[in-house]
């Protein structure tokens, strides 16, 4: 692309109709609500698509989009406009709610002829949260060895979804996992780029990684023990936060636990979830 392309993209302008038009189709397609508040933000994260792609305005590259056959663009689009910002043991509570309530009452209610559990990372991002998911039952399930344990962990975003599986991650990113975890549950690796941190096995035989979109269907029908939904809800409205806690709802076994992000109160929402604390829930 010529330098006089490169700053004509630069000033490429993202009217109001074509901000409604994008964030029409990002609604009906992933229940995130793109407000008026958010236009520059998506016009920075998807020039860097009309970039690479050689276009030169939001018309062609809408265009672009709904041409494609493939619904590779469409993804990249999604891809751009997804919030991915998550690290290890965030929402330390959550991990000490785990390790103090629910592990030990899985362990002594479950009867190990039905030894399997199930978690579900549900947003995952790039896979810290499932990491620390299972480094929690790792340490801290009773026996665990004798159990099947299975996290799921699923995202939209096939960026966050491919890192999340590969599972290596910069130190930087592991400065919320203390030492001994880190040393314990992490092989170093060295390349010019530095140091890395990749998921040993015993974390990674517990885990599955999938795309997902919560908006679609689910192929899962198994029940699940434990769902952590973290700061995803906060993107979409209510109607479409209500429709997802009742789906929670009905994949989760009888017992089973809800864990919501910081900012994702079930206020208003009816539903008929026992309130354990703050963001944490119960289904009777
Ligand atoms: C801010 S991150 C939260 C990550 C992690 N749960 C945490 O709390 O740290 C929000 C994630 O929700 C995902 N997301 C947004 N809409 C989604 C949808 N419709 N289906 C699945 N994932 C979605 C985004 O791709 C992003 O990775």
């Amino acid at each position: 692309m010529s330098m006089g392309n490169a700053l004509q993209l630069q000033q490429a302008l993202l009217s109001d109709e074509q901000f409604q038009t994008i964030s029409t189709v990002v609604h009906r397609l992933c229940g995130i609500n793109l407000h008026p508040g958010k236009k520059e933000l998506v016009k920075a994260r998807l020039t860097k698509r009309l970039r690479r792609l050689g276009l030169d305005d939001f018309d062609d590259y809408i265009e672009y989009v709904r041409s494609d056959p493939s619904g590779d663009e469409l993804t990249n689009m999604l891809d751009a406009l997804c919030t991915t910002l998550t690290h290890f043991f965030r929402e330390e509570q959550h991990f000490d709610h785990l390790e103090n309530q629910v592990l030990p009452e899985l362990a002594a209610r479950r009867d190990l002829a039905d030894g399997k559990i199930r978690f579900w990372s549900a947003g995952c991002a790039s896979g810290e949260e499932a990491y620390s998911m299972a480094i929690t039952v790792a340490e801290h399930l009773p026996n665990a060895a004798l159990w099947d344990v299975g996290i799921l962990a699923t995202d939209l975003s096939s960026d966050a979804i491919r890192i999340a599986q590969k599972g290596v991650y910069e130190g930087k990113c592991l400065k919320t996992v203390p030492p001994y975890l880190r040393a314990k549950y992490f092989d170093v690796t060295k390349s010019d780029l530095g140091h890395r941190y990749r998921a040993k096995n015993d974390l990674r035989s517990m885990m599955h990684f999938a795309r997902l979109n919560l908006m679609d269907s689910w192929p899962m029908r198994g029940e699940f023990d434990v769902i952590f939904c973290r700061n995803v809800m906060i993107y979409f409205d209510k109607a479409t936060q209500a429709d997802l806690i009742h789906r929670f709802w009905r994949l989760l076994r009888p017992g089973g636990t809800l864990f919501t992000g910081h900012s994702e109160s079930l206020t208003g929402i009816r539903h008929n979830f026992r309130y354990v604390r703050p963001t944490i829930y119960q289904r009777p």
